[in-house]
């Protein structure tokens, strides 16, 4: 069943609660799990169709599972068995590419697949490391569906990435892990580093030598994870109510967010563009900096955005073409052309979706250039089944006149349940 969300331009949008936990880290913390010598019980996990399918994918492994009423999720060690069905990733690349490095050390062959989007990414990135640690691994013109026929694994092999991608990163070291071999690898960029606070926390830290190479040493197959991991709040999930407070002069504070350095970049970008940012530290959750953040619209101004920056705002770059749109003056995003092997072409999906609130954005290969200030007027918008789009266009139909409708808006349980209602919205079932 499909379902458009109403939004009404109204200002300023205000509001102040805790946001879902975190999907990378609750990828990371299901996965590792599975990997874990005792039962290891997670509190604060993400509750959505991304998070579930990596959880699905462990059970349907042997892993076991309890889900609490109160969202706690408990797994405990058991062997894992290839399924005799394909694995379904759903939408979520974060489970086909860190559950492939998984399975590249795991005896047996065992087939991953996805929907429509996820069946269009880009699998060559892991698939070629792996196989050069010894995986034997098919794919369809380097897409998925993915055939993964895992075994030992070659110890001491180096590996230099192409892009900037966590996903990447962790598919190696969680191969290595799984086999119980050593591995290095470099990174173009600084890419979010969960995998390797969570395995730091489990005592295998990934060492960073002077060359910048990231070195795992061989060690035990199982880990030792804390007993219990809680999960922050998602900052990309936060981010959108941010950008929602900074175009309408409003105020958001979000208690519990995750700060990781590698992913807060667009904290600077609301503040160069002039919201006003608190971040009020709270210490520390599962390894990763947890805060309160408070912000606050301001007198906006144009920003610019490129290289490193991109990757640790890359998920809320839609979000923050949506300021863009609405801070006078020539904003460009640069180096991003990642946005277009994301769930969509997001450089794409983000132009035609703020052309038809009236911006001003031109397309780019690498990213887009805005030129903002103009006021936005309500629009029908075709989110593309991206969850980051829909909810990018339901904030900017927050600072628009007029209504908007998002089209297919239930592809926001991929990463966010809930956020219609945070933001006012109006659910029509049924609608497209
Ligand atoms: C993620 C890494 C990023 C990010 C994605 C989640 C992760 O992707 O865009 O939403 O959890 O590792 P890439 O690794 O492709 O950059």
């Amino acid at each position: 069943m499909s379902a458009a969300l109403r939004v009404e331009g109204r200002a300023p949008f205000v509001a102040g609660s805790a946001v879902p936990g975190d999907k990378s880290i609750t990828h990371r913390a299901f996965l590792l799990s599975a990997l874990a010598a005792r039962p290891v019980r997670i509190e604060g996990a993400l509750r959505a169709a991304d998070t579930r399918s990596s959880l699905a994918a462990i059970e349907a492994l042997g892993s076991a599972v309890r889900q609490g009423a109160s969202g706690v999720v408990e797994i405990a060690p058991a062997p894992w068995r290839p399924p005799a069905d394909a694995i379904d990733c759903g939408n979520s690349g974060t489970t086909m590419r860190l559950l492939s490095g998984l399975l590249a050390a795991t005896p047996g062959e065992v087939v991953l697949t996805g929907d429509e989007s996820l069946r269009r990414r880009p699998m060559r990135r892991i698939t070629r490391p792996l196989e050069q640690m010894g995986a034997s691994i098919e794919s369809h013109a380097g897409c998925a569906p993915l055939r993964v026929r895992g075994g030992p694994l070659r110890e001491g092999t180096r590996h230099r990435l192409e892009v900037a991608s966590a996903q990447v990163k962790s598919a190696i070291l969680l191969a290595a892990l799984r086999a119980g071999v050593g591995v290095a690898l470099h990174e173009p960029g600084p890419a979010r580093d969960h995998t390797e606070r969570m395995l730091a926390a489990a005592g295998r830290a990934v060492r960073r030598n002077n060359d910048g190479w990231l070195e795992l040493d061989a060690g035990p197959a199982t880990l030792a994870l804390p007993a219990t991991l809680v999960v922050p709040g998602d900052l990309s999930s936060a981010a959108f109510l941010f950008v929602a407070a900074a175009i309408t002069a409003g105020r958001v504070r979000v208690p519990g967010v995750g700060i990781n350095p590698t992913r807060a970049g667009v904290l600077e970008a609301l503040r160069r563009a002039g919201a006003r940012v608190v971040v009020e530290a709270a210490g520390e959750m599962a390894g990763e900096p947890v805060a309160t953040v408070t912000v606050e619209g301001g007198e906006l101004r144009p920003f610019e955005l490129a290289g490193d920056e991109v990757v640790r705002s890359i998920d809320e770059l839609p979000a923050l073409a949506v300021l863009a749109a609405v801070a006078p003056g020539c904003s460009e995003i640069r180096d991003a052309a990642e946005l277009r092997v994301k769930e969509s072409d997001r450089i794409a999906g983000i132009c035609a979706g703020l052309s038809a609130f009236g911006a001003a954005i031109e397309e780019r290969p690498d990213g887009f250039v805005v030129r903002g200030g103009r006021k936005l007027r309500g629009a029908t918008v075709d989110p593309r089944g991206d969850h980051r789009l829909a909810m990018a266009f339901a904030v900017a139909g927050l600072a628009a006149r007029g209504e908007t409708h998002v089209r297919d808006a239930e592809c926001i349980d991929v990463s966010f349940p809930g956020f219609g209602e945070r933001v006012g919205a109006v659910t029509q079932e049924g609608e497209r």
